[in-house]
């Protein structure tokens, strides 16, 4: 009996089984706005039998957003623009989630395949980016982000607050807030980033302020039956990683009571000088112990996109979701061919009935 193939239920949502599809931004949006091609890529990941389908990162703001092909939900024309999708990958059998988040000092960048760096500051297309401190990320992103006001943080806090509300108006069932990958969740708890001297830096506690304030604010609005989870960096591989660790599990833990459902659990890419140990499965023990110590369901990403290892990773209680990036880029049915693989039986189930049913028979 496969455990990748075993439903998950969190809170008022089942997934059919423990394979989830993460964040991955697309930089096809135009004025934050989804249009076909998102439709047809989150639809037809979906149709793959994933159990959720994670919208990318989804900026609460125009200066949030890492590029000008990001998506955003800060109007209700770009929330209206999703409800196909959302519609597509429930007709799909998935679970429709979105990840909201801000870039803070690593936005107004190119896309990828244009270099993945800040834009010049002469070209028009980009903006002034806000942050904990006036504090560069340095390497291919040098621009001094302006740091923020007591405003700032309060109308960003509302700016995630809106956002989720438009998220559940349109019907996603699964909210995701980025506090990962050196944005600026991510940003106001790491000592790299965050040299405030208010109440919103310096100690662990001042650091993780805006993070818990954020998110309890979303709590009030998303509903209690829906899952709300965070995606959080638990270490940066900086040579003080069991101490980031710890403090990492203490916010968790504060997570949790806040009303958190599951961490996604990855790394906090704060800063450029580390030495990752990137390799099949790297996150998995990490995220195993963050589920025991801080009592919370937990996913992570990062290379288990083979199923033995997808398998194995849910069998062995490391985590209670696996998620399958770039294979589902490669190949959206990575579910069906991976329940092949593992001899679950009438693995073509793992799809919708139209298409199971055939698959099944010839
Ligand atoms: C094209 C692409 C875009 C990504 N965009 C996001 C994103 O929007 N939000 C996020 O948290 N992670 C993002 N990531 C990281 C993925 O969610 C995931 O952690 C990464 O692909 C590793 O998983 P994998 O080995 O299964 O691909 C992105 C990765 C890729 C390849």
């Amino acid at each position: 009996m496969s455990a990748l193939f075993q439903p998950f239920k969190l809170k008022g949502v089942t997934l059919r089984n423990r394979i989830a599809v993460p964040p991955m931004c697309q930089y096809k949006a135009v004025d934050g706005v989804v249009n076909d091609w998102h439709l047809t890529h989150y639809t037809s990941i979906a149709r793959g039998g994933a159990g959720l389908v994670i919208v990318e990162a989804t900026a609460v703001a125009p200066e949030g957003r890492i590029t000008p092909g990001c998506t955003g939900l800060w109007n209700d024309e770009q929330a209206q623009a999703f409800a196909p999708i959302v519609k597509g990958i429930k007709a799909a059998g998935a679970v429709p989630g979105i990840q909201i988040g801000h870039a803070g000092r690593k936005a107004s960048a190119n896309v990828p395949w244009e270099g993945d760096d800040h834009m010049a500051a002469d070209d028009s297309r980009g903006w002034d980016t806000i942050a904990p401190s006036a504090i560069a990320f340095g390497h291919h992103l040098p621009k001094q982000p302006k740091a923020m006001t007591l405003d700032d943080i309060a109308r960003v806090r509302q700016n995630f607050v809106d956002a989720a509300v438009r998220a559940r108006d349109v019907g996603f069932e699964w909210l995701e807030l980025h506090f990962a990958h050196g944005y600026l969740g991510q940003s106001f708890f790491s000592a790299h980033a965050n040299q405030r001297d208010d109440i919103y830096g310096g100690s662990v506690e001042n650091r993780s302020r805006f993070l818990l304030e954020t998110l309890r604010a979303v709590r009030e609005v998303w509903p209690e039956n829906l899952p709300l989870t965070i995606r959080f960096g638990v270490l940066e591989y900086d040579g003080r990683d069991e101490q980031t660790l710890l403090e990492s599990i203490e916010l968790i833990r504060q997570f949790k009571a806040a009303g958190t459902d599951l961490v996604s659990v990855s790394v906090g890419f704060t800063i450029g000088e580390t030495s990752i140990p990137w390799g099949t499965t790297f996150m998995g023990p990490i995220a195993e112990r963050v589920r025991r110590e801080a009592a919370i369901p937990v996913a992570t990403a990062w290379g288990f996109g083979t199923p033995s290892i997808a398998e194995g990773v849910i069998k062995d209680q490391q985590m209670d979701l696996v998620m399958i990036g770039r294979a589902h880029l490669a190949n959206p049915h990575w579910p069906y061919l991976a329940a092949k693989e593992l001899g679950v039986e009438k693995a073509s189930w793992t799809l919708p009935a139209p298409y199971a049913h055939w698959l099944e028979r010839y």
